[in-house]
């Protein structure tokens, strides 16, 4: 029988000064170690943290040897004293002021040599990292970056918990349902051809609880969508989505808020005010040019379209003469633009399809202000009345943008965002949580000519606006929320169509005829037809969530086994093939895939 491994009396990340005397038993891995001759040192590492290991060749030679052996990670189990390390405190453990004087060790697994450094201050290269995910999860950053999930998953449960929400499964082998993105399907054995998907949000569900007469729902839930994938966009993502019945938009605001205020409070020991701003959709696009603004610094979006109308530039006249707009932002103390600086900016916002960036620096003048480089002659004769107007003054630079509305705003958007950080203007620490409100309905779809939902289909319209879904239905706005916290969007919800006529009539401007919307949502139509109450809620976007408030830039930081930009999870290697003998199974053939990269 070797040392009792599971009859451990402390973790490692737990021994104090206070402990010194005790006999302890600890196990774990060898983070690192070192053979100082009769003495070797080894720090000995749990989920709690690190404590040195010292053994000692004359107190106990069988087990020095021992430990001469021992590699990165090796998993041991030790007996021994907790001894002072008098004047030799390394302050940056919290384990520092003692060691473990070490009597007994069992190996219980020996490590191989490792593709990744555990206790590097070098990560390794992503992709290994995913392969051995396992072994970069090890890592104490890792570590803390998943309990805080799991404090912060707690307390949302906690607070829904004590306001009355029931938390429901909902089922993942379902029908297609429409979030906009690609749904994921899977084959039904037992009826050949047909197809499961799993589902993108369990909307139509929570909808469907809500007509069952659950009033609160909640649950902590995974999605799944098939979309392009970026650093804050994962193919399946964890949501905190609930839904309440007979309540208007400020009901799920406010239940909201306090979410986000216990969430702040366990996550950052952060108070953040209540009320949080709302802004409607329009001013965000007319201020930041986005509907998730980052408010933490400003750098705004001018429009100077009837400043600019005279002047002789020829991107201005077009964009004028074809009913659009001319937008400028202005960098304040902007010196540190150099040229090679501006010409990349420029390149990058062609890379997003714009024409160029026009600009110009502004400089002291005889009377005032004056333009050099970029567009300066150009714009020279305007120069007093364009700074006043937006506010510039030497040493700044504005950044022009003509063009439509919409392209206007996805440009400057781009510029604002890239500028701020090159200039560094967002202050550290901020936390900016803004409702954005009143989206509009629909959407028109250039490339489809249709309209399409801003949110989703069963979201409904403003009171006041619904007579226009006649006659105007690009006017429409929306009963929509979304919660955004420095530029990022964290939750989206919306009070629901719960009358079957309005929810037929947007179904037939999205162009769903009564044979689809039979076909896709006739259970929810039907649902609509015994008694449904007025409803609304909102998702949370959970691993957005952790990933904020874990100060990292991934969602791959935040999920255990995540996949990467191409949907490939490196560590099984899935998606993977499967045998003819299941294809059979599901009445299945598979076509040479079109491009093998793909
Ligand atoms: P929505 O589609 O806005 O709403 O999603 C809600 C929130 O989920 C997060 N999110 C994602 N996070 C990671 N990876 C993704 N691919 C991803 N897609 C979305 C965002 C987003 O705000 N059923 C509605 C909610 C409702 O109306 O109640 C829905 O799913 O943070």
């Amino acid at each position: 029988m070797g040392i009792p491994y599971h009859k451990r009396t402390h973790k490692c990340g737990e021994l104090r000064g206070s402990d010194v005397g005790e006999e302890v038993r600890l196990a774990g891995w060898v983070h690192t170690s070192r053979d100082h001759g009769g003495l070797v040192f080894a720090d000995l590492r749990d989920h709690t943290g690190l404590v040195q290991l010292r053994f000692n060749v004359d107190h106990v030679p069988g087990v020095h040897e021992q430990a001469q052996t021992l590699h990165n990670e090796d998993v041991i189990v030790i007996e021994g004293t907790v001894v002072s390390r008098g004047d030799m405190v390394n302050p940056k453990l919290p384990t520092g002021e003692v060691e473990v004087e070490v009597a007994a060790m069992d190996v219980l697994s020996r490590a191989d040599p490792l593709p990744l450094q555990v206790n590097d201050e070098f990560e390794a290269n992503e992709d290994l990292q995913l392969r051995h995910r396992y072994l970069h999860l090890r890592r104490p950053e890792m570590q803390a970056i998943f309990r805080l999930r799991h404090r912060v998953g707690r307390a949302i449960r906690e607070y829904f918990h004590e306001h009355g929400f029931v938390e429901i499964e909902t089922p993942f082998l379902t029908k297609s349902t429409p979030e906009g993105a690609r749904d994921y399907l899977v084959p039904s054995r037992i009826r050949a051809g047909a197809f499961y998907a799993l589902p993108q949000s369990p909307q139509i569900f929570k909808q469907l609880l809500m007509i069952a007469g659950f009033d609160r729902y909640a649950q902590i839930v995974r999605c799944f969508r098939d979309e392009d994938l970026r650093a804050d966009r994962q193919p399946e993502f964890t949501q905190l989505d609930m839904e309440m019945a007979f309540v208007e938009r400020e009901d799920v605001m406010a239940a909201v808020e306090g979410c986000v205020q216990r969430i702040f409070k366990e996550a950052l020991d952060i108070e953040i005010e209540l009320p949080l701003p709302i802004m409607p959709e329009q001013e965000a696009m007319e201020r930041f040019g986005i509907d998730r603004p980052d408010t933490r610094f400003g750098m705004e979006l001018q429009d100077v379209t009837e400043l600019v109308r005279e002047v002789d530039f020829g991107a201005f006249r077009e964009a004028i003469e074809g009913g659009g707009v001319v937008k400028c932002l202005v960098a304040k103390n902007a010196e540190a633009l150099t040229r090679k600086i501006l010409d990349g900016l420029a390149e990058e916002v062609r890379g997003i399809d714009a024409a160029g960036l026009p600009y110009v620096k502004v400089k002291s003048g005889d009377d005032g202000v004056t333009f050099a480089t970029g567009i300066a002659k150009f714009v020279e004769p305007i120069c007093g009345q364009l700074c006043e107007q937006v506010g510039a003054e030497p040493g700044d630079v504005i950044f022009f943008m003509p063009g439509t509305f919409r392209d206007v705003c996805k440009y400057l958007h781009y510029v604002r965002t890239r500028l701020a950080t090159i200039l560094d203007v967002i202050p550290k620490g901020r936390w900016d949580t803004l409702w954005v409100v009143d989206f509009p309905l629909l959407d028109w779809d250039e490339e489809e000519e249709r309209w399409v939902s801003t949110h989703h289909p069963f979201t409904a319209p403003l009171d006041e606006d619904l007579a226009m879904l006649d006659s105007d239905p690009g006017k429409v706005r929306a009963k929509a929320y979304d919660l955004v916290l420095n530029g990022m969007e964290m939750a989206g919800g919306s009070i629901r169509i719960h009358r079957r006529e309005v929810q037929q009539k947007v179904f037939s401007l999205l162009g769903i005829g009564p044979e689809e919307a039979q076909e896709k949502f006739e259970f929810l139509l039907e649902a609509l037809r015994f008694g449904a109450p007025p409803h609304g809620g909102i998702a949370f976007g959970f691993d957005r969530w952790a990933m904020m408030l874990a100060g990292v830039e991934s969602l791959r930081d935040v999920i255990a086994f995540p996949k990467t930009t191409r949907a490939i999870c490196p560590l099984t290697d899935a998606p993977g093939t499967v045998s003819q003998a299941q294809l059979d199974e599901l009445s299945l053939s598979v076509k040479p895939p079109p491009n093998k990269d793909v």
